[in-house]
């Protein structure tokens, strides 16, 4: 870990959390965490009131003076915005503050570069914090930056990467994301080990400190890192175990959501996220104790919308050992749970999360049988590589008859991937058609 350097001390830091009509969304408990998570020392949270955002120092000249004061009367050596700030508005402002300045993106790199545990992970985040860095080469502020090295939004790269100049920036990322080529190249292996076995994976996703970890351990009986901090997890943690009712599946772990992730973040770790891609079920974990419930619902389903994973989702509400709920499954329809309420630190509920993923995932296995054309052998061979073909004929025409078990999800997804007509290949008279007919052209509405 040569790269990621870590202070003995907290970094004496001064927090800011802009609210802008309209775009306010602040959620001050959170972004203290995050500090926290980064090994900040909160000196001052300040809150500043705007009608819009100013574009030299995002906030107002009179205040940027007031939390100068306050950098020079509490020493501070960081000032961490809760918001984006473009490199021009960080320069102006460590102009005037002398000290350096981060925005969220920063932030969140950070954490991220202390969580990385993988090789895969490791380079994501190297990968998004020199591209974030790229943009921040001068900064306002140069004093002593070398002796602090290994700071807040320092870590990773370095700051010793600010003084080589653009194209070294650029060479490295181009060996960086051949690297991370290889990498997911051998991961995607494995997962096609996977699918050729019809593996169903389960994803739990989750805002940041919902409890994921926690839960993974439990279901695995494995020890992932879970800690009271944000980020404890980054890389998907895989583990291959037996489900009751269900046989073998494979359970992922995956890197917690927060709010406002931009959308480059959002991009730099989807290769995180790519289990979540693929999976069978997804199980949101919900701190259901959290005062901000549904705003970080809201979150999670929204970044998942952005990143395309379109599975079926089975939300755990957790701790409710907190919250005071009882542990039950609610259900949208009949045989289709929708909620588990459950504690992962004292156990309660856990019997019905077995119960509702089982019948989440033995609800999803169905027959079908199709009639596909000499001309769309591709989709057969797709069929055959998953092994969900359980008899096939061809009949007097040439046509192929199969019978398959398979998810109706999966079926969709590829046919529509092979751009062939769902009604032709899926048989009409089948009850299931009417199904899997009507939920496609939902989504395509
Ligand atoms: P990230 O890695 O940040 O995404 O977090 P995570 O969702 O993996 O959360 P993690 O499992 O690390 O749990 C966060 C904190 O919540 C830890 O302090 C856990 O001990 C605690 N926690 C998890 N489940 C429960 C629960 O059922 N009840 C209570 N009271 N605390 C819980």
């Amino acid at each position: 870990m040569e790269n990621f350097e870590q202070r003995q001390h907290g970094e004496r830091a001064i927090l800011v959390s802009v609210s802008v009509q309209l775009l306010d969304d602040l959620d001050a408990e959170e972004f203290r965490l995050l500090a926290q998570s980064a090994g900040a020392e909160i000196l001052e949270h300040v809150s500043v009131q705007r009608q819009k955002p100013d574009p030299k120092f995002f906030i107002g000249s009179g205040k940027v003076e007031e939390i100068a004061e306050l950098v020079r009367a509490l020493d501070a050596e960081l000032v961490i915005f809760d918001h984006s700030l473009s490199p021009a508005q960080e320069r102006n402002l460590e102009k005037v503050l002398k000290c350096r300045v981060i925005d969220r993106t920063g932030l969140i790199l950070d954490i991220f570069a202390l969580r990385a545990r993988t090789h895969e992970g490791k380079l994501q985040v190297e990968l998004a914090q020199l591209k974030h860095l790229s943009t921040r080469l001068i900064r306002g502020f140069t004093g002593n930056l070398e002796q602090q090295k290994g700071g807040i939004g320092l870590r990773g790269p370095g700051e010793s990467q600010l003084e080589t100049d653009r194209r070294l920036i650029r060479v490295r990322i181009t060996q960086l994301k051949d690297k991370l080529i290889k990498v997911q190249q051998t991961r995607l292996q494995g997962r096609a080990a996977r699918q050729k076995a019809a593996i169903p994976t389960i994803s739990l996703v989750g805002y940041t400190n919902a409890g994921k970890s926690t839960l993974f351990n439990i279901l695995a009986k494995s020890d992932v890192y879970a800690a009271d901090q944000l980020f404890a997890t980054l890389d998907p943690t895989l583990r291959r175990l037996e489900w009751d009712g269900i046989g073998t599946v494979v359970l992922a772990d995956t890197v917690g959501f927060v709010r406002n992730l931009q959308h480059d973040l959002v991009e730099s770790f989807k290769a995180t996220l790519e289990e979540t891609l693929e999976a069978t079920l997804l199980l949101h974990v919900v701190d259901s104790s959290s005062p901000n419930m549904p705003e970080q619902i809201e979150a999670v389903e929204s970044v998942l919308k952005e990143i395309g994973a379109d599975a079926p989702i089975l939300h755990v509400y957790n701790k409710i050992d907190l919250s005071g709920d009882t542990a039950k499954i609610t259900y949208k329809a009949p045989e289709l749970p929708d909620r588990v309420y459950l504690s992962a630190h004292s156990g309660q509920g856990l019997d019905l999360l077995s119960q509702a993923v089982q019948q989440c995932l033995m609800g999803q296995l169905q027959q079908f049988d199709l009639v596909l054309k000499p001309a769309y052998g591709k989709l057969r061979t797709q069929l055959y590589t998953l092994n969900v073909i359980q008899s096939e004929h061809y009949d007097d025409e040439g046509d192929l008859h199969l019978s398959v078990c398979i998810t109706p999800h999966k079926l969709e997804q590829l046919i529509k991937q092979a751009h062939l007509p769902l009604d032709e290949i899926v048989g009409a008279k089948s009850f299931l058609f009417h199904r899997v007919l009507e939920e496609f052209e939902s989504k395509q509405e």
